[in-house]
């Protein structure tokens, strides 16, 4: 048929060699692969890692250069930045680039030695529910100017991401929580930075006989940070094993020292890079209270440069019910840990919340209440971001990101911005995605 084509018609088309012959699979990839340095690798020194997906990253990142660099310009269709500043500084403590003038920062460091963007250091140590992602921390310690004379708190601390984060960044805070699991994880994780690593070292046999011994309830160290540490691998091991016993070949003592080994690894790489990058860091201090109640620590008003923080999320986690295993064991009261909880405390709403469920406007009176407090222990200038999502509940939308705003304005806050992150993954998880909500207390109240 070709071959009958009118030419005038029809000119015959060169190809992108130039002649007339097609070309082989092979000549064409490598053609194009002759052309991928001008599109794929960045043109730019300073450039996003690739971990920066969404547009919520492109913010977060503007956020921290803000806070880094004298002055920047982000070029986000060729995945890099300009900037002036302390390049040395910046590369040490910036989230979202892999590269600052050409070297690699310490974040891509802590990346490739882990393989994953949050579980670094001891942030992965146990798995609870509904922890923040380092990174954000990170992010929100670059935005807010923190440095190593600076206070931050979280008053929410959890598992103790704000607190791990400071202490590797080298700024001193203090981290609350109520839920008795959470500190012990919080505590462990500023621990295992400052001990020495001859301290982890067991032999087989004797981890065999700390796992009899915690197993017979006689297992005892005269230091508090290893007893903590084997009743937690314990805890974790034992969860582990109840879901895959069926099929868990290594018994519960292997599952026990493959998680031991685990934390030893953890320990291994974060000192490999603090002693690569002569970090110092810094211990926090860690509380096990009740965040309505922080005014009775009289020593805290006005002492914060910041607060980092994530209030529980309105029924959508059951932080105490997770870790069952552990409380039964520790014998610790449950019910009376959850009465402490935000919205749990009987009686009926006194504000006018006339159409939320009651249970609800018990909630949003604790959340704000908290937020007085933190207002409190704010110094003036004091910056604060809460993380929060909107938790849906019998196909309704509680609009708790809305509400803590208003709260914040309410109390004196000067609000500053609104982040919306999404979270990616499932399509019907109660919580689809959380705001980070930036205010400062003003500098005269
Ligand atoms: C969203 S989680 C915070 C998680 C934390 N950002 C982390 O990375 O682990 C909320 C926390 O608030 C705590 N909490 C609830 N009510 C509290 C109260 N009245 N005082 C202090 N902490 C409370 C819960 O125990 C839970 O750990």
């Amino acid at each position: 048929m070709a071959k009958n084509r009118d030419p005038n018609k029809y000119p015959r088309q060169r190809t992108m060699f130039g002649t007339y012959e097609f070309p082989s699979c092979e000549e064409i990839i490598n053609a194009y692969a002759k052309e991928f340095p001008n599109y794929i690798i960045p043109q730019g020194d300073t450039v996003f890692g690739f971990w920066m997906q969404t547009l919520a990253d492109l913010e977060f990142l503007d956020l921290e250069l803000q806070g880094l660099t004298e002055k920047y310009k982000i070029d986000a269709v060729n995945r890099v930045v300009n900037f002036k500043g302390d390049e040395e500084f910046i590369r040490l403590r910036v989230a979202h680039l892999e590269k600052v003038k050409g070297k690699t920062t310490l974040y891509t460091d802590f990346v490739d030695k882990f393989g994953d963007t949050n579980a670094y250091a001891f942030h992965n140590l146990y798995p609870y529910k509904g922890k923040f992602y380092p990174r954000v921390v990170r992010t929100l310690i670059n935005a807010f100017k923190l440095n190593h004379n600076s206070f931050l708190l979280d008053p929410f601390n959890g598992c103790g991401t704000t607190t791990h984060e400071a202490s590797l960044m080298g700024i001193k805070s203090v981290g609350i929580d109520v839920t008795p699991m959470g500190v012990i994880l919080s505590e462990l994780k500023n621990g295992l930075l400052f001990i020495e690593e001859k301290k982890l070292s067991f032999s087989p046999s004797e981890l065999q006989d700390i796992l009899k011994a915690i197993e017979n309830k006689t297992w005892q160290h005269n230091d508090p940070l290893i007893y903590k540490l084997m009743l937690t691998v314990y805890f974790d091991t034992i969860d582990a094993f109840l879901r895959t016993s069926r099929y868990n070949k290594k018994g519960k003592i292997g599952l026990f020292i493959e998680k031991l080994n685990y934390i030893k690894d953890c320990y291994k790489k974060t000192m490999e890079i603090k002693d690569k990058y002569k970090l110092k860091f810094e211990p926090a201090k860690i509380i096990e209270g009740d965040v309505l109640e922080l005014k009775n620590i009289t020593e805290m008003k006005e002492k914060f440069d910041a607060c980092i923080t994530s209030p529980p999320y309105y029924f959508s986690i059951d932080y105490v019910g997770k870790d069952k295993i552990a409380y039964d064991y520790l014998g610790v009261d449950t019910k009376k840990v959850e009465s402490k909880y935000l919205g749990m405390k009987n009686g009926n709403p006194k504000g006018n919340y006339r159409r939320l469920p009651p249970r609800v406007a018990l909630y949003y009176e604790d959340l704000k209440e908290s937020i007085k407090n933190i207002f409190w222990a704010l110094k003036p200038g004091g910056k604060l971001a809460i993380i929060v999502g909107d938790s849906t509940v019998n196909g309704k939308k509680i609009p708790t990101t809305m509400m803590t705003k208003k709260f914040c304005e309410e109390i004196g806050f000067k609000f500053e911005k609104l982040i919306f992150n999404p979270l990616l993954g499932a399509r019907n998880r109660a919580i689809r995605g959380e705001s980070v909500i930036i205010c400062h207390k003003p500098t005269k109240v």
